[in-house]
């Protein structure tokens, strides 16, 4: 009998258990009615008187023995359950994958940004419009090719209503309403009729700068534009105006900036010519002012109006345009901007 419970007591001593019902087995096998130890109680009675005393304590010593390891055995279990579901509010949260802005928006922003510092507010406009806004009041002769079908996409066949071409329909709707002084930018959406290729699209993006006061010059103009290029492409930066023709402006030029890229050294990017064109300017012409009821002979002013896809490729060299608007995540995700 002694030599049973030694055995048992070395087996109790031994268990291990990981679930539940593991632990609820071995309590069955030893400590239940019909268990090794109940057993090993109802065998007593045959024990010799005078072993009584000593088998007695032992089978005690052995039955306690199973319960407090059966109760251990419990109690690591939830022990370790606990730990495993616990959460640690002190932990801090996993980051939060912010998105990034798209390129053409980063650039936009830039833009408003610096002609803001010169005092210029900004103001929007209509995508769908009509001829006047785009061509007519904007000094565009009836036969202009730019209001062309190969050009202008017109909705339902109406020559009237159209897809703006630029933003200068903007400055339409703010001198219309508002007479100066006039110090607007008008960022936003133009179409045009282009078939898709890796440097041009049917729709893009522009920003124009309109400023209409008394006493407004050219020189006006050439200060702010150097200001403009100095604050978007670093302070080496030269200019150099161009003569140019646009039917709202009059005289017109084109911009050019020294190229950005080999520093007006020459580079295939600007054709070995040290320079790249960026925007369009002049002063506006009296006929666009009095055709918005401006009084030209009070009033002059200055236009200005650019591409941002333009600005954004000299930036950041992107090679083809249409990944200005496929929205692949591996092209946007190369974009990172505070704001
Ligand atoms: N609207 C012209 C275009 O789409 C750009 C432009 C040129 C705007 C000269 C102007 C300007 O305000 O003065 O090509």
């Amino acid at each position: 009998m002694i030599n049973k419970i030694n055995q048992l007591l070395s087996e109790i001593d031994n268990l291990k258990a990981a679930k539940a019902e593991e632990i609820e087995a071995l309590r069955i096998k030893y400590l239940s009615k019909k268990g090794e130890v109940s057993a090993l109680m109802n065998d007593f009675r045959n024990v010799a008187a005078d072993q009584k005393r000593e088998v007695g304590m032992r089978l005690n010593e052995l039955k306690e023995k199973a319960q407090d390891k059966i109760n251990q055995l419990r109690e690591s279990l939830e022990n370790n359950q606990a730990s495993d579901d616990a959460i640690d509010l002190t932990r801090t949260a996993a980051p939060i994958a912010l998105g990034t802005r798209h390129p053409i928006s980063i650039v936009k922003k830039e833009i408003c940004d610096i002609l803001r510092k010169l005092g210029f507010s900004i103001a929007e406009g209509p995508e769908i419009e009509d001829d006047w806004h785009v061509f007519s009041a904007l000094n565009f002769a009836d036969d202009h090719p730019a209001r062309d079908m190969q050009d202008t996409f017109f909705i339902a066949r109406n020559p009237e209503v159209l897809l703006r071409t630029h933003t200068s329909s903007v400055q339409t709707r703010v001198m219309e309403k508002q007479q100066p002084p006039i110090r607007i930018i008008c960022p936003g959406r133009v179409y045009r009729n282009e078939a898709i290729s890796y440097r041009a699209h049917c729709f893009f993006h522009q920003v124009e700068a309109l400023y209409i006061d008394k006493n407004v010059s050219f020189a006006d103009l050439k200060q702010a534009l150097l200001f403009l290029a100095k604050e978007l492409f670093g302070a080496d930066t030269k200019i150099r105006l161009r003569p140019s023709y646009f039917p709202f402006t009059e005289p017109s030029a084109e911009m050019d900036i020294s190229c950005n890229i080999c520093g007006g050294k020459g580079c295939p990017f600007c054709k070995h010519t040290g320079w790249v064109e960026i925007l369009g300017c002049g002063m506006v012409d009296p006929n666009v002012l009095e055709s918005c009821g401006i009084d030209s002979r009070v009033y002059t002013g200055y236009a200005l109006g650019m591409g941002i896809e333009r600005i954004t490729n000299l930036k950041y060299r992107v090679s083809d345009l249409r990944l200005f608007s496929e929205n692949d995540k591996r092209f946007l995700e190369q974009f990172e901007s505070a704001n």
